[in-house]
């Protein structure tokens, strides 16, 4: 059936398209082009609508224990197997930037892998996580629970670039 193709290539695009805006709109901040930074925005939001909507067609989204068995699933095969083969791929050709940006990435989501974890014991458990703060550091992604370090352990960003999740 050609349409759950589509549903699936037209999800990765309105998401990919989100985070392309949500760059985009950095840079005209930056240029101080504040209008043109809100419509970006705006974009971006609006692909994120087109994004869920054609994820919740798709039938992507399930029970909470059986989303948290597929979000760790999908850690798990980035940090064991995609990355790897990325950050040694990327050494090869002495693309260090790409290194980096993979490596960061690689030991985030062996962190979200754990979280993912420890949150289906929980759900399965028939409970929630209990309370606490969660931040992200928006240099690499490092993800915490409760209080933030001084310095990021994977990127050793200080403190203030750490953003907590509401
Ligand atoms: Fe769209
Ligand atoms: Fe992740
Ligand atoms: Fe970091």
């Amino acid at each position: 059936m050609a349409t759950a193709e589509n549903l699936k290539a037209a999800f990765a695009g309105e998401s990919q398209a989100n985070r392309m805006y949500t760059a985009f709109a950095r840079r005209a901040d930056a240029d101080g082009l504040k209008q043109i930074a809100k419509l970006f925005r705006a974009a971006a939001a609006a692909e994120t609508v087109h994004a869920l909507a054609h994820f919740r067609v798709m039938g992507g989204v399930k029970t909470t224990v059986e989303n948290l068995k597929a979000a760790q699933d999908g850690e798990g095969y980035e940090f064991k197997e995609m990355y790897p083969k990325f950050v040694a791929e990327s050494m090869t050709e002495g693309s260090r930037a790409a290194e980096i940006s993979f490596k960061h990435a690689m030991a985030v989501e062996e962190i979200h892998y754990a979280l993912y974890g420890e949150a289906l014991g929980a759900a399965e458990a028939g409970r929630d996580l209990p309370a606490a703060s969660i931040s992200v550091c928006e240099v690499c992604g490092y993800t915490v629970v409760g209080p933030v370090p001084d310095k990021c352990p994977i990127c050793g960003a200080i403190r203030s670039r750490f953003t907590e999740v509401q």
